[in-house]
């Protein structure tokens, strides 16, 4: 006897502006378990040209929530809206998915997910990218035991802020962006699902430039006054042991090192900006090529072999991605809460971990204005991996 068919998950996105466009563009072609029917914004022009687009309905926000046929919201709106947007989603009986970070504050964070609990819904939060290819690789790889033991990580996000492309870049240096809200989700999250929860945080923050002078358009020329750190460099306790140095900034330009590497006892492992799903997951491993050493070892080129005296040293290799989604698969972490929502298993890009994330970035800040370690007080289970299909 065949299964029962499970019925896709309807969607309602909240949010009509810049990244609605691939999260519609996948969650309408990509993902079985999910079915798109309406986009609201407070812009109804915003709403209606995406809804054109994409063939389903626009309706006023207040209509979302009120639509009983919609189960999940995708909440795209700007970090500022996010916790207001979600708790009337779950307080309308929806489960919902927000874009990063989960909310403003800790307390939110927290709110939102003893509603969700009261209401029997689901939270998710992005991002997803750590569901993608690469990061999945590298998963299996460190799982499998590829560097041993973890024990250290460096982590750079550095770039020299928005105002240079972003049409409305003033929100990136007010309390609740900067560097470490804005693009700090991605390493964290990235790190959590790697080596697990973080207990401890201790950092040092600046800000390189007190204003900013926009150079994009429509806003050329016009000063933005800095009211948050542009520069945070941390450091990152695991339950596990290991110890990470996470650096986020506005004020330099940019790293010829690894924007990701994990140190294990027995080798290193490279990853990809893991504000990407796929690209270049290299590995070092010294302990095994050490182990195997012999003249004409992997790991020695012609040239090693060519030549007696040339010492042999172990290399960087690339590692085939075992796993798929490596191209710009925003939305797959709202197709796997549809999945959670209809099996009961955990999501994997889930409120919690989301929540975990965020006490995390707040500490980074919290612990150079406090001028101590910060404990962390959350904590959550590794997210499953991916299947490797
Ligand atoms: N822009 C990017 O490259 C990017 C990448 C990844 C994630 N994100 C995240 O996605 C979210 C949205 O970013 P964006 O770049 O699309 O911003 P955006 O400003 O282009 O779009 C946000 C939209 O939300 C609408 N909105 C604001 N408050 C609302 C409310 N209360 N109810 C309904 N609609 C409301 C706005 O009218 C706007 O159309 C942010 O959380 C951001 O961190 C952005």
């Amino acid at each position: 006897m065949n299964p029962t068919p499970v019925s896709p998950v309807t969607v309602g996105i909240v949010g009509a502006g810049f990244i609605s466009d691939i999260y519609l563009a996948n969650l309408t072609t990509r993902f079985d378990n999910v079915r798109v029917v309406a986009v609201a914004d407070l812009s109804v022009e915003r709403a209606e040209a995406r809804a054109a687009k994409y063939g389903i309905a626009a309706m006023t926000v207040d209509d979302l929530f009120a639509d009983l046929g919609i189960e999940l919201v995708v909440n795209l709106t700007v970090p500022a809206a996010h916790a207001d947007v979600a708790m009337r989603a779950v307080a309308a009986g929806k489960s919902v998915y927000n874009e990063k970070p989960l909310t403003a504050t800790r307390e939110q964070g927290q709110a939102l997910l003893a509603l969700a609990r009261d209401n029997g819904v689901f939270v998710g939060g992005a991002p997803d990218t750590f569901l993608g290819g690469a990061l999945q690789t590298a998963r299996k790889l460190i799982d499998d035991g590829a560097v041993g033991r973890p024990i250290a990580v460096n982590a750079i996000m550095y770039t020299h802020g928005h105002e240079s492309w972003h049409p409305d870049p003033g929100f990136y240096y007010q309390p609740g962006a900067g560097p470490m809200f804005d693009m700090g989700p991605y390493y964290v999250t990235a790190l959590v699902s790697l080596l697990g929860p973080i207990v401890r945080v201790v950092s040092s923050t600046g800000v390189g430039f007190a204003e900013r002078i926009i150079s994009s358009e429509p806003k050329f020329g016009e000063t933005i006054h800095v009211n948050t750190p542009t520069h945070i460099a941390a450091t990152l306790d695991f339950a596990n042991g290991a110890i990470a140095t996470l650096t986020t900034s506005f004020d330099v330009y940019d790293t010829v090192h690894s924007r990701l590497t994990i140190h294990g006892a027995e080798g290193s492992l490279q990853l990809p900006d893991p504000n990407t799903f796929g690209g270049t997951v290299s590995l070092l491993q010294p302990a095994a090529f050490l182990s195997r050493r012999d003249p004409l070892s992997v790991g020695r080129t012609p040239d090693d072999r060519a030549d007696p005296n040339r010492v042999a040293a172990p290399r960087w290799e690339d590692v085939p991605l075992t796993h798929g989604y490596t191209d710009n698969s925003r939305g797959i972490g709202v197709a796997d809460l549809a999945r959670a929502i209809r099996d009961g298993s955990p999501a994997r890009a889930s409120g919690e971990l989301a929540c975990h994330v965020l006490d995390v970035m707040h500490a980074t800040l919290e612990s150079s204005d406090q001028n101590r370690h910060i404990a962390i007080a959350s904590t959550v289970d590794r997210p499953d991996g991916m299947p490797a299909s």
